[in-house]
This record gives C-alpha cells, structure tokens and sequence, in this order.
C-alpha cells in the first residue's frame, strides 16, 4: 500500500484530501502543527511540520499533498504570529524534506495567476514556490485554485462571511465596479483532483483548479442574495472605502474579515483564468442547498488558529 502525506489533514481542503486518498486505498500520514488542537475523526497518524522536528517525517512517504499556506500576514495581540514570508520558508524546508526522503511526488497547492513581480505577497510569495519547486527536479504538479467552497457554509469562509455581511448589512459593496471574475471550485472537485495528480506519471504539470461556474464580484453578490431570498443594493466604492469598511467589521467580529491585499488580489482579476474547468460542482447549486444556514453564524478566520 501507497502512502500519501497530507499537509493540513485536520483543516479544510486536506481533510477532504485525506478523505479521497483513503476512498482510493492510499495509506493516508497527516502532516499538522495542530495535533490536540483540531479535532482527529478519522484517527489518522499525525506527524509535526517538518520544520518543528529532527526527523525527516516524510521518510516512508511515496506522495506529498502540500496545502500549507498563511491566508494572510498577523502580528496583533491574542493570537500566534504568522507571516506569508515564514510560510515560504518553511514550506521550503517541506520540498527539502520531500527531496531528501525520496518522495517519487509533490502535488502543490498554489493560486490562480501567481507573479513573481507583483507586489501582492500571495501571489508573489506562490509564484516563488513554485519554482522552488520545479527548482527541487522532483516530479510535481502544482494546482492553482481560485477560491474553494463546500461542504458546510462554516468551512467556506470567504463565501459565507459575503452571506453574513448580507444578513447584517442594509447593503454590500463591490470594490470599484466588480466587473472582475472569481471562479470556485467546490472542496470535493478539488481533493479528486490532487488525488488524479497524485497518481500522475507525467514529470510536471501545472492545473488550473476551477469549478464550472464563474461569477463577476457583482454577480456573486447577486447570485448569493437571489439564494438567500434577499434584496440588497450593490454599491461601487473605492478600494481604500472597502479596505477601511472590512478593517472596521473586523474589528467588530474579532477577525481579519478581509485584507488590502486580498481586495488587491480579487479587483485585479487574478482569480479567474481562461481554459478550461475542472471542477463539476457547481457553487450556484450549493449556495440554494446552504441557503438556510449561508451567513447566520460568523465564520473567523483567526478562530480557526487559536
Ligand atoms: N480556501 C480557499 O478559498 C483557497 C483559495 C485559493 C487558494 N487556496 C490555497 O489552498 C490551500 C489550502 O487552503 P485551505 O483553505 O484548505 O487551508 P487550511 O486548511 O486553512 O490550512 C492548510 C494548512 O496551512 C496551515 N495553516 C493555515 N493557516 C495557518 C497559520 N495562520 N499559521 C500556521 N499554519 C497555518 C494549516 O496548519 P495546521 O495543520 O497546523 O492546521 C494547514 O497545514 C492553500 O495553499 C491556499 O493558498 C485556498
């Protein structure tokens, strides 16, 4: 039996990832710092990040599933510290690990357009990682989402946290006119496809993980709303307008709710791509399946890592 290394095992995407190795008869390690601390349902062997143990954690391990990753740079008070410089380097140190154990595969989870020139941190700090990968000469395949959702509104953050503000708000905002596109890719799509690039034979490839459908950021709010039975108006405001409003309701919730630089991220369209989809799930069909529970409960981000 083949075994698979899964980064993230007790978090969103490589729970779901573990999930579909086991399904496909792959024994299943989970790499996590957060033995204790989440939940372990499925009774998976746990081992630490490779960057807090002596031992190479990955020896005996045919395939790596790498989904560690920062959402976004943190130093405030009454929570770890974390950075996407950190998240580089040590991720780094994962390849290391994964080349020296004679992992025959890495399958990467990147960013739709990452860039090593943008000033954006995620989509600089990805685009370096994926040639720190392809610079290993390991076989991989890197896979590039846009944003995930499913199975449950609590796990889809960002979309249920767009259903929250919603609920709450008399009226929702797109940054300058939201005319740029997202395309997501259901949670399950995904993990069936890292477990296809998994079990892939050709030396590199790189994949644009997106669903089937794809939304205007004006289109979402509306597609959300129509879902949910709601009217509210979609208002146009400046960037720097949106950035102050997002820091002042993550203030309120105790959260980051959303950055400067994921607002970046999102206006500049670097979260839609040409060609073709890969996903079948369709977040249209979702959103009226979740409609009921879409946003009634705050999902934060910093939570997760307490
Ligand atoms: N979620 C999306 O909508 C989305 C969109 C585009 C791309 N992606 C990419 O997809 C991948 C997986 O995303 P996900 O949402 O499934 O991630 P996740 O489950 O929240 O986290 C995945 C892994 O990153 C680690 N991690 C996350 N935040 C951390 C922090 N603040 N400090 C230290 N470790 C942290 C987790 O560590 P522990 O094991 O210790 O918990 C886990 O190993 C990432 O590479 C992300 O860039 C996600």
């Amino acid at each position: 039996m083949k075994t698979l290394a899964v980064t993230g095992v007790l978090g969103y995407s490589g729970r779901y990832i573990a999930g579909e190795a086991a399904r496909r008869g792959w024994r299943v390690v989970g790499l996590t710092n957060s033995a204790g601390r989440l939940p372990n349902p499925e009774g998976y062997e746990l081992r630490p990040m490779p960057w807090s143990s002596r031992e190479n954690v990955l020896e005996g391990v045919d395939v790596l599933v790498n989904t560690y990753w920062v959402r976004f740079s943190y130093a405030g008070a009454g929570h770890a510290t974390f950075s996407h410089a950190e998240a580089v380097e040590n991720t780094k140190l994962l390849f290391d690990a994964a080349r020296r154990a004679g992992v025959s595969r890495v399958v990467h989870t990147s960013i739709t357009q990452p860039d090593a020139a943008s000033p954006l941190p995620y989509f600089r700090g990805k685009a370096e990682l994926e040639s720190a990968l392809a610079a290993t000469g390991m076989p991989h395949s890197i896979l590039r989402p846009a944003i995930l959702f499913g199975d449950t509104p609590a796990e889809s953050i960002l979309i249920n946290n767009m259903a929250w503000t919603l609920r709450h708000l008399p009226a929702v905002a797109t940054f300058g006119w939201g005319s740029y596109g997202l395309q997501p890719i259901h949670v399950q799509d995904f993990a069936e496809l890292a477990l296809a690039e998994a079990e892939q034979i050709v030396p590199q490839r790189i994949v644009n993980a997106v669903g089937q459908e794809s939304f205007t950021f004006r289109e979402l709010w509306r597609e959300l709303a129509r879902s949910m039975g709601i009217w509210r108006p979609v208002v146009p405001v400046p960037a720097a307008l949106g950035c102050l409003a997002a820091g002042i309701l993550g203030r309120i919730v105790g959260d980051v709710m959303l950055t400067r630089d994921e607002i970046g991220g999102l206006s500049e369209g670097r979260l839609a791509v040409p060609g073709p989809a890969v996903g079948t799930r369709r977040l249209s069909r979702w959103l009226r399946e979740n409609a009921a529970t879409l946003g009634r409960e705050y999902a934060s981000e910093l939570a997760r890592r307490q």
